[in-house]
């Protein structure tokens, strides 16, 4: 491995605007990693033309082609060790990983949700926002368990949910955020700064008791 980059994969299952995000920010500088390859579930994903055009290798592996989720799992596995992948951030990824897959790939799976977790954990999260007329909403970064958007918590944006809107302007707003939490998450990741361990998260090795939430700060170290 060339000046300690990790290698990382990013895999997908829709429009994959948080890839660009994270592709945009490796581009940069303000990720120290080599985005190694993406893997959607979907063939019919735009964001596999995302990655075409950014130059990284893109692969589909449709769940529904495979017997079984070990079998489908293997062949991720396999395309993963293929280009020597140590992280793997999931941007839209929208299956949940077995203890195998987990425990290979232990502290070393990052994912983003659209939900303030532990609230509204699974799918259509905006839906269920507006139809619990909650005045907050946003999203959260955490490391990745076996169980469905429940692994440690990392890093929050909150979002204000108005009376007037509806799921687009939510997810716009919502999007926004997650585009900067991802790459501020994966960037303290690659640089030591953000580890887990045992199902504690640490950051700057301490002990992070609560999610951190963004701040000003936060966003200077993106641009
Ligand atoms: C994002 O909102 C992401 O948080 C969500 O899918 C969307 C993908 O958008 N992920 C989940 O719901 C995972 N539980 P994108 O393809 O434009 O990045």
């Amino acid at each position: 491995m060339l000046n300690n980059q990790t290698s990382i994969a990013v895999l997908f299952s829709g429009n994959g605007t948080n890839m660009q995000s994270v592709i945009k920010h490796v581009g940069q500088g303000r990720i120290n990693a080599r985005i190694a390859c993406a893997i959607s579930n979907r063939a019919d994903a735009y964001g596999l033309t995302r990655a075409k055009n950014a130059g990284i290798p893109a692969h589909v592996v449709e769940h529904g082609q495979y017997p079984s989720r070990a079998t489908f799992e293997a062949e991720l596995i396999r395309i993963l060790e293929s280009y020597g992948v140590e992280t793997i951030v999931l941007a839209g990824f929208m299956r949940v990983f077995s203890e195998v897959f987990v425990q290979r790939y232990a502290n070393r799976i990052l994912n983003i949700h659209p939900s303030l977790l532990p609230k509204f954990p699974g799918l259509e999260t905006h839906h269920r926002v507006l139809a619990a007329k909650d005045a907050q909403h946003g999203c959260s970064v955490h490391f990745v368990t076996e169980e469905l958007d429940e692994g440690p918590l990392v890093l929050q944006a909150k979002v204000p949910v108005f009376e007037t809107d509806d799921v687009h302007s939510l997810i716009r707003r919502v999007l926004e955020k997650e585009h900067m939490v991802f790459p501020l998450a994966i960037r303290w990741f690659c640089e030591g700064k953000l580890y887990c361990n045992d199902g504690t998260v640490y950051f700057n090795n301490k002990v992070l008791e609560r999610p951190l939430q963004l701040t000003i700060a936060h966003k200077t170290e993106l641009v």
